[in-house]
């Protein structure tokens, strides 16, 4: 049997990597923000020239990507040839076409199996889309996260990022392979009132107790 693994889902700027990045901290788990590997895939994919709508070249180029998945401390990172990759994975042109990239379902594929192989040694909170859905769809602890989407963009703003986050959800949502989509089994936690604070209190002390 696997560590415990925390699956926290929802939709862009919702706050869920910063709740998922002080849940695990907490909890003393390995946080694991599997948008950036999306995010890094997709990075590459523009780098070599290829157009991210065309499927089979996207396809073909995973056989050989240059990829690595590991860690720094308690939090995930995503390598290009042993170069942690950083600013390149929220540059303008990462953000307008990743959700093409997460669409094609051996991407998805690729990145589940190493999103798996983070939970067989270590206890995580991974966040996501599908986390609660497809990555550990055995989980108890499901929660999916979201707020108005008012809430979400002013948050955005506010980081000084100009992403076009309601297009993005909606790519994410009607894509035929592991939709954007709350588990059946999952708890909603709406943060559109919520301090952060509140947010982590509130999810950290269910956990704990169920736990227990
Ligand atoms: O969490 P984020 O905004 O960095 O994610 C970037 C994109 O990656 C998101 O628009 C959809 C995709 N994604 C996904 O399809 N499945 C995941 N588990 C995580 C992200």
């Amino acid at each position: 049997m696997n560590p415990p693994a925390i699956a926290i889902d929802g939709p862009a700027a919702s706050g869920k990597s910063t709740v998922a990045k002080l849940i695990a901290k907490e909890l003393g788990f390995t946080f694991i923000n599997t948008g950036a590997m999306y995010r890094a895939v997709t990075w590459y994919v523009l780098q070599q020239g290829i157009d991210p709508s065309d499927t089979q070249a996207v396809i073909s180029a995973l056989a050989g990507i240059p990829l690595s998945f590991g860690k720094n401390g308690s939090v995930s990172t995503v390598m290009c040839n042993g170069k942690v990759l950083g600013d390149e994975l929220t540059l303008q042109s990462t953000n307008d076409n990743v959700s093409t990239i997460a669409a094609i379902p051996e991407v998805r594929a690729l990145l589940v199996e190493k999103q798996r192989e983070y939970n067989t040694a270590e206890p995580v909170v991974m966040e996501g889309r599908d986390i609660g859905t497809v990555v550990f769809p055995n989980t108890p602890y499901k929660y999916f996260v979201t707020a108005s989407e008012e809430v979400r963009a002013a948050r955005r703003a506010a980081q000084g990022l100009t992403d076009s986050i309601a297009e993005r959800d909606r790519k994410d949502s009607a894509r035929a392979c592991a939709p954007l989509t709350m588990a059946a089994d999952a708890q909603l936690v709406d943060t559109s009132d919520m301090t952060i604070e509140q947010v982590v209190a509130k999810i950290a002390a269910d956990i704990r107790s169920r736990m227990a």
